[in-house]
């Protein structure tokens, strides 16, 4: 086209074109690659989020964590966030209405999980744990922690007791 094999020698009109022609081509190759990261990183972000997880902030009081129930009409999994601690506690309502707590340590390394669509992941070294906290894939051996919980109203109690993660 008009730039490939174009003429460089000096010429106002020509030089005028050249640029432009060139700023435009920079602009567009900009963009594309804008674009690509900007797709890349959703991609990112769908492939390592999970069900879209809300996360409750709440400190613990006479060792429960107490979690409003109607927050699991929009979502069934809540991630708790006890004031103080540096993992976080899965409550996820089940099918049966049932609750379970899971400690999102790692019980490999101590690495906090993350959850995805069907468990959850380290992303330190890969191990996977299905809803209920079972390992599906190692390193890790052993199981997450789980917490018993308790229905008192309106409100969903994690028994953390005098556990420290
Ligand atoms: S710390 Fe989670 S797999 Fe190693």
């Amino acid at each position: 086209m008009f730039e490939q094999g174009f003429d460089n020698s000096y010429h106002p009109f020509k030089q005028y074109m050249f640029k432009k022609m060139q700023r435009r081509n920079f602009l567009s190759s900009s963009c594309k690659i804008c674009l690509l990261g900007a797709a890349g990183f959703s991609l990112i972000q769908i492939e390592s989020c999970s069900p879209a997880a809300s996360v409750y902030k709440t400190a613990i009081t006479n060792g429960e964590l107490q979690v409003p129930v109607n927050l699991f009409e929009k979502n069934t999994l809540q991630i708790v966030r006890p004031t103080g601690w540096y993992f976080d506690v899965a409550v996820q309502k089940n099918p049966d209405n049932s609750y379970t707590a899971l400690l999102l340590q790692c019980t490999h390394q101590d690495n906090q999980l993350t959850p995805t669509s069907n468990g959850y992941h380290c992303s330190l070294h890969g191990s996977d744990f299905d809803k209920q906290g079972n390992v599906k894939k190692g390193p890790a051996e052993m199981p997450l922690h789980h917490f018993k919980t308790s229905i008192n109203g309106n409100m969903l109690n994690v028994h953390i007791n005098n556990f420290q993660p």
